[in-house]
């Protein structure tokens, strides 16, 4: 779907998400949301807030997985995507503390496959994603899977790409200071969502945006395995859309 621009696109994710919530709210059931961080969905949660505190959408049913955070991350640190989350929407809205996950950037190396298979056993718990949020990267990564990423992978700790890195290290003041690794949620577990949701703006993603969904599937591009997803659509602006 292509609109004119990032704000009426954003705009109108908005307003599909709080329908779902809406909806869920009256059957009296929670909203799994899978969350991305980047600049891309920023106006997509300053619109939730807005919708919070104009219209009174409540999160209290909302529970929220994120796909990624660097490691190591303290989550204090100003580049954590725990920050990022806090500041842009959780401390925003009325989302509950201990219905929202971040993976955690803290844990030591030996604790990290285990707290990424109960990661993934409580999205299971909850009966998996409602609705899951994605950027997209240069390189056509969702989350941080990148360049290689299997169909079927896990949530893991990676190895971060050069051209992830590069992007990233404007707000890591250089490329030294720029993390080399993350954990993030698997493709197998971004698939499995039952609405996906891809959003990209500016010209910048035009080409990859042309790769990913009229090209052939290749795990050297991550954001192609969403042409099997039988409910996903990338919404994107006039300029993201330029190539196609
Ligand atoms: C990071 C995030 C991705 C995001 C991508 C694009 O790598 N881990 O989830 O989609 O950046 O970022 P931006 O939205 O700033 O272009």
């Amino acid at each position: 779907v292509v609109f004119e621009n990032s704000s009426t696109a954003s705009k109108s994710v908005a307003k599909e998400i709080a329908g779902l919530i809406r909806a869920k709210q009256d059957k009296g059931e929670s909203c799994v949301l899978g969350l991305a961080t980047g600049s891309t969905p920023k106006g997509l949660y300053a619109e939730l807030v807005k919708m919070h505190k104009e219209e009174g959408l409540s999160f209290k049913n909302v529970i929220t997985f994120n796909l990624d955070e660097y490691y190591p991350m303290k989550p204090d640190s100003v580049n954590s995507y725990v920050r990022f989350m806090k500041e842009l929407l959780l401390d925003q809205v009325d989302i509950l503390p201990e219905n929202y996950h971040i993976p955690d950037g803290t844990l030591s190396k030996k604790e990290i496959a285990d707290y990424c298979k109960n990661y993934e056993a409580k999205i299971e718990a909850l009966g998996g994603i409602d609705l899951q949020i994605l950027g997209i990267g240069g390189n056509g990564h969702i989350g941080f899977n990148e360049s290689g990423s299997l169909q079927n992978s896990k949530t893991r700790l990676v190895a971060l790409d050069h051209i992830t890195r590069v992007a990233a290290s404007k707000d890591f003041s250089g490329l030294s200071n720029t993390p080399r690794t993350a954990i993030t949620l698997g493709v197998k577990k971004i698939m499995e969502a039952k609405r996906v949701i891809l959003m990209a703006w500016g010209e910048g993603k035009s080409n990859i945006i042309k790769t990913s969904v009229e090209e052939s599937i290749t795990n050297q591009v991550p954001a192609s395995f969403l042409q099997e997803h039988n409910n996903a659509v990338f919404v994107i602006d006039k300029a993201a859309a330029s190539k196609l």
